[in-house]
């Protein structure tokens, strides 16, 4: 089996490849040309070498469908997105382009060369909103969209581009309805590493406080690397069908924050500063979901919870603080500099040549 993912460098897509590749799976993954080599992920997981790499960009079609040409996937992962939240106030256009129309086009690429190539679509709890959200109900397939961020309004389009292609023109597309999942290689403007991150360095001495906005907002936050198999799942299915994954509990920031300080001994009132800047011009009061659909047909459930999640996250960047101050680099930041001497052309290399 081949599989192209879009947003291979990402969190999710760094450990999908690994998940496929474990399944014997050829991967391939687009990647989009950055002025700084970004693979500290793939290197982090030891896969580097064994992906082929593509280059592309979803905002252009040409580049989606050399993909899909090249790669002749059976299966298409489409990850890639701009998926900051806070950065889509600030760039709705682009977040629109990359999160909306780049899966219109990707979806046209699939009609055009090959409809029979199997789509899953990373969909996102942001669809549900405010309205919902509101009464802390739980959030499951048949729940309403009411989108609070430019970003979960591109996110809602390229829900319905899915859906159409698939009732118009019979392709095997389905929305992953993912809500939130963390891990040590989540970026780090996201919320629960930035938490984790910061009260790292903190307990290393590197930093005094850690700045944050909304402590109130809660979250359903589960663990990517049991999600990103929720993702193959969908797509080993007789029919294509959209599906919840979470946890079932949500938690505040606050919580995550006492969870983390508290794990390494600190006193979370001491260190968090609250700043308006951090904070959303319209923001998700709480999400929760509940994902007993895909327990029943998918046979997914997570296994990973609130408190082991934040535990996890917080030893990993503690870990990583101490080996810097040890005066080691980042092994990951250490490849990354060698890949960068040797120019991007060298990395479009398959592995074999
Ligand atoms: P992430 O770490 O931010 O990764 C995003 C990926 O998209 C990166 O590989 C990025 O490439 C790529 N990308 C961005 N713009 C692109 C463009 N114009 N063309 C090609 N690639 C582009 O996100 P993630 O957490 O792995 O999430 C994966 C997907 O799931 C996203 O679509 C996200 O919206 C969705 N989602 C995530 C969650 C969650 O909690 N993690 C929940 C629900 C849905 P660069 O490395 O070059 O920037
Ligand atoms: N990032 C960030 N930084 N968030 C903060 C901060 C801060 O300093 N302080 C409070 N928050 C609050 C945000 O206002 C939000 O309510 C919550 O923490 C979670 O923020 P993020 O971690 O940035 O995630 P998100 O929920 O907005 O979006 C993530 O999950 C979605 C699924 O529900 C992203 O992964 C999206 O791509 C994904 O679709």
């Amino acid at each position: 089996m081949k599989a192209l993912i879009t947003g291979i460098t990402g969190q999710d897509g760094a450990y999908l490849a690994r998940f496929l590749l474990g399944k014997g799976y050829e991967v391939f993954g687009l990647y989009r040309r950055t002025s700084t080599p970004n693979f500290w992920r793939l290197l982090n997981l030891g896969i580097f070498d064994k992906i082929r790499l593509i280059p592309g960009d979803m905002t252009d079609i040409a580049s989606l469908s050399n993909a899909v040409i090249e790669c002749e996937p059976d299966e298409i992962y489409n990850l890639a997105a701009q998926s900051f939240v806070g950065t889509s106030f600030e760039e709705p256009l682009a977040t629109a382009q990359v999160d909306g129309l780049g899966v219109a086009s990707l979806l046209t690429s699939i009609k055009q060369i090959n409809p029979r190539i199997r789509l899953y679509h990373a969909s996102t709890s942001e669809l549900y909103g405010i309205s919902e959200s509101k009464a802390k109900v739980l959030l499951n397939e048949q729940s309403s969209f009411w989108p609070a961020s430019p970003y979960a309004a591109a996110k809602l389009y390229a829900f319905h581009q899915v859906r159409i292609y698939r009732e118009a023109y019979g392709i095997f597309a389905v929305n992953g309805i993912l809500f939130n999942h963390e891990s040590p290689l989540r970026g780090l403007e996201f919320v629960t590493r930035k938490i984790s991150n910061g009260v790292a360095r903190i307990k290393v001495g590197l930093a005094e406080t850690l700045e944050l906005g909304n402590l109130d907002a809660e979250r359903d936050w589960g663990y990517a690397p049991e999600y990103v198999e929720a993702m193959w799942l969908m797509l080993q299915q007789d029919k294509p069908d959209d599906f919840v994954i979470a946890t079932g509990e949500s938690h505040s920031v606050k919580e995550f924050v006492e969870q983390t300080c508290g794990h390494l001994g600190l006193d979370w009132q001491e260190v968090v500063v609250v700043r308006e800047r951090f904070k959303r011009p319209l923001d998700v009061p709480c999400l929760r979901g509940d994902a007993s659909r895909a327990g029943q047909k998918l046979g997914w459930s997570p296994k990973i919870h609130f408190r082991e999640l934040a535990e996890l996250m917080v030893e990993e960047d503690l870990k990583r603080w101490n080996s810097y101050l040890e005066g080691q680099l980042f092994p990951w930041d250490a490849i990354n500099d060698q890949l960068l001497y040797q120019g991007h052309s060298a990395l479009l290399q398959p592995p074999s040549e």
